[in-house]
């Protein structure tokens, strides 16, 4: 049985994932952030009401739970503490459906992304800064490796395996040939896994029905690419950020002093605490991916103390009210040490200095379906949501669940 025998010198372990950063990718879109425009320009791209509008695949992807994301902080709309939403950030971006799909109906005036995996974020950051460049790249790779598969699409898919960029290359250069071996490999890796263990759809020997670019439709992503350009273009969306999610909660207030807190909302959807280091190349877990933090064995059976860590910053540090989805794990309920309690503790320092509130901590459970690693595509699970959006407005789990 899994138990958290930690406490709080588990809590009080540096919370900061070492990060180390071999694409030496940018940590946002430009050195100098841009300011936020006064007016909100309309958004006008068909994809804004998609179904489906991430241009990346990826595991434990938010599009079925998107929808219920959105609804969520509707509601909270409702309410007079949070009667808008300046500003939806998303500290454990991924694919970020949760905002593509918030930004476009309007549930939030601007997204703000990050994520400490630099492959992940200079693809957005190409898709927003440079997007008509690296849809011709994503077709020029589409013509020469992919469209007729066999042989030329598996060599090409070992190529960017181990890519990596050359010193001696422009930044600009660096983060679209970044941002394009994140995307080939998403597009053409078994169940998007970015990370080694994972082999190209399709297998070597590409004697399978569903060959390596059975999932890369070249227009359609092209679309959705264009998507995000238009939101960066018109504003919407702010920037995107290679930062450890602590980093990100923490530079908000300072990069954006305009927003006031109780208008800003961070959607955090962090990597599942079983098996995350198998799925995503920056895990929580210390035997697995470059977010390690430097541990070679962890003995505690229970859950990673970078899980302990964002759970004791979120109760008691956190500036803004934040949504959070887990896999449903039943200690993240009963442990004191993570939600189990049901109000925001912060110290009487962090009360005055920053401002930091003692808002209620709301839970419900909603059955989900998600792209999991493995042969078997989608499975069913139960997600659990944990906010402090005000609770009289949070739906309660019937009316959450999904058809
Ligand atoms: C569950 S996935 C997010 C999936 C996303 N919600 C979607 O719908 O595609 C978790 C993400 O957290 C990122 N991540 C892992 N450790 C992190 C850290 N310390 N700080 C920020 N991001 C991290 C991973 O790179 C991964 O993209």
């Amino acid at each position: 049985m899994t138990s958290v025998t930690s406490s709080a010198s588990a809590i009080s372990a540096s919370t900061t994932a070492r990060i180390s950063n071999p694409f030496g990718a940018d940590k946002a879109i430009h050195a100098q952030a841009r300011s936020l425009p006064q007016q909100l320009e309309p958004i006008s791209h068909a994809l804004s009401h998609g179904r489906y509008q991430s241009p990346l695949r990826y595991p434990g992807a938010k599009s079925s739970l998107s929808p219920v994301i959105a609804r969520i902080i509707t509601s909270a709309k409702q309410s007079r503490e949070v009667p808008e939403v300046n500003l939806l950030v998303e500290p454990f971006a991924g694919g970020a459906s949760a905002s593509l799909r918030a930004i476009g109906e309007g549930v939030a005036d601007r997204i703000l992304l990050a994520d400490a995996d630099p492959l992940v974020t200079s693809f957005w950051q190409a898709a927003a800064d440079d997007t008509e460049q690296l849809i011709d790249r994503m077709y020029g790779e589409w013509n020469r490796y992919i469209r007729n598969g066999g042989v030329s699409g598996v060599e090409r898919w070992d190529y960017w395996r181990v890519w990596a960029p050359r010193p001696e290359m422009d930044s600009r250069d660096r983060r679209m040939s970044v941002a394009m071996q994140c995307l080939f490999l998403n597009r053409t890796t078994f169940s998007g896994i970015l990370h080694g263990k994972a082999g190209p759809i399709g297998g070597r020997a590409q004697a399978s029905a569903y060959p390596i670019g059975c999932r890369w439709n070249p227009d359609a992503l092209a679309e959705r690419i264009r998507y995000v350009g238009h939101l960066y273009t018109i504003g919407r969306l702010v920037d995107v950020w290679c930062k450890d999610w602590r980093q990100t909660l923490e530079d908000v207030p300072e990069q954006y002093p305009q927003l006031l807190p109780s208008r800003v909302v961070a959607y955090l959807d962090p990597p599942y605490i079983e098996k995350s280091s198998l799925l995503y190349r920056t895990s929580f877990d210390p035997h697995g991916g470059y977010g390690s933090n430097g541990r070679t064995s962890d003995t505690r059976p229970g859950i990673d103390t970078l899980h302990l860590d964002l759970a004791g910053y979120l109760r008691t540090k956190a500036q803004f009210r934040w949504l959070l989805s887990y896999d449903n794990y039943p200690l993240l309920m009963q442990s004191k040490w993570l939600y189990g309690q049901s109000r925001m503790a912060p110290t009487d320092i962090d009360r005055e200095t920053l401002g930091v509130r003692q808002w209620r901590i709301s839970k419900r459970l909603v059955a989900t379906r998600y792209s999991a690693g493995g042969r078997s595509g989608k499975k069913s699970a139960e997600e659990l949501l944990i906010t402090t959006l005000p609770p009289s407005t949070v739906p309660v789990d019937d009316q959450l669940r999904l058809p």
